[in-house]
């Protein structure tokens, strides 16, 4: 049976050409970045080449990327980076209650030991206010900290107009870029973000390596201690391969990120549609206009996310409940009752996330498969009975 992925939010496979640009850091060119002979040479040579990559990519210099071992580690060097170099400035930290784990729980971390945090709500789209963030704001902000896009629903967040009261109001803005980098076009300056966290893995390159970018200027306080690695600002032996593949992944994203966001915006448009006309009772979430050109999300009544995941699994359709880091355990999306989704609709869930090797013919699969487990597990639903 032919498999069709649509969980690239999850991960993506990596670019074969990624994969071809890393082999070589396995074996031939395994020196440690930091030897002084040749082979040492060569790798640092790889890093600072994949550096201005991932840079270019996102419209920063060199010298302000931060290469980590993944996005949940650059989402933590950000926060907690920042606000224990700015402890005596104050103890506030702005999030939003969407946020991925990554943030959430480093924040819930920090307010054990003594920061003040405010998870601001969202509307039904899963949108946070501009206007929330200004009157959240006190003599005491240090840090405000919101997603550029959501991985469960897709929103794309006002980014750029909470970067900017960021800045009138001189607090730190940190941006979780993780599912945007490589996905839509991206500026830090146009952000106004002073930090903002990557991952290789959702852009067709290698899991297990991010990206930290830091504002000149910045003050910010290293996490990892240890060597003098990536200007002592994250010690421990460079990950060389990835960071090549990240590297790679970087440029390959720059030349054909409007072109393939063009591709799968009409790819999810037809599906979104396809869904909300074939199946009855059917709720998309998200935004409806600002949402990432690869991401689906909707609730069907009467059934269950999992099971529809699981039903869909058995057609060879790969597709998720949500996050991958929830998917796996029975509690309800964070991010759908914030949405204000009553509980059994926001355990009903069902993510469809698009990307480079998506086709027509996979969301015209989907669109034949899912009609007829839909209408077999309300078969099986003492609910809809009761409703029928
Ligand atoms: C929005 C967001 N932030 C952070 C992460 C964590 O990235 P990583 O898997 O590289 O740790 C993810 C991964 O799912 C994500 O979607």
């Amino acid at each position: 049976m032919k498999r069709i992925y649509l969980d690239y939010a999850a991960t993506t496979p990596m670019h074969p050409e990624v994969l071809k640009v890393m082999q070589p850091y396995f074996t031939d060119v395994f020196g440690n970045p930091s030897s002084i002979h040749s082979y040492g040479q060569e790798a640092k040579a790889a890093i600072e080449a994949a550096r201005t990559d991932v840079a270019e990519l996102i419209g920063a210099r060199e010298e302000e990327i931060v290469f980590t071992g993944s996005g949940t580690e650059a989402d933590n060097f950000a926060i907690k980076g920042v606000v224990y170099a700015n402890r005596s400035s104050g103890n506030h930290i702005i999030t939003s209650a969407i946020e991925h784990h990554a943030v959430l729980e480093t924040c819930m971390f920090l307010e054990k030991d003594g920061f003040e945090v405010t998870y601001l709500p969202v509307d039904e789209f899963g949108l946070v206010s501009p206007d929330d963030v200004r009157k959240a704001i006190t003599s005491k902000t240090i840090l405000i900290s919101l997603m550029q896009a959501n991985n469960e629903i897709g929103t794309i967040e006002p980014v750029s107009e909470i970067g900017s009261i960021a800045r009138e109001t001189e607090v730190y803005f940190h941006t979780d870029a993780v599912q945007t980098v490589g996905h839509i076009p991206i500026n830090v300056n146009n952000l106004k973000a002073d930090l903002l966290a990557a991952s290789a893995h959702k852009l067709y390159g290698p899991k297990g390596v991010g990206a930290l970018y830091i504002r000149k200027g910045t003050r910010i306080t290293p996490f990892i201690h240890g060597g003098e690695q990536e200007k002592k600002r994250r010690a421990s032996t460079e990950n060389v391969p990835g960071i090549v593949g990240f590297g790679k992944a970087a440029e390959l994203a720059r030349l054909e990120i409007n072109e393939e966001a063009e591709r799968l915006t009409a790819l999810r448009n037809r599906l979104i549609d396809g869904l909300m006309t074939n199946i009855e009772d059917t709720r998309l979430h998200g935004h409806p206009m600002m949402r990432l050109p690869n991401n689906v999300n909707i609730s069907v009544a009467y059934t269950e996310g999992e099971s529809m995941v699981l039903n869909l699994d058995l057609k060879g359709i790969c597709a998720s409940t949500g996050s991958a880091c929830s998917s796996s355990s029975l509690e309800p999306s964070h991010v759908l009752l914030a949405a204000g989704l009553p509980h059994e609709l926001a355990h009903g869930s069902l993510r469809f996330s698009l990307g480079k090797w998506t086709t027509e013919d996979d969301i015209e699969r989907v669109l034949e498969v899912l009609p007829g487990i839909v209408a077999k597990l309300r078969a099986m639903s003492p609910l809809y009975k009761k409703q029928g």
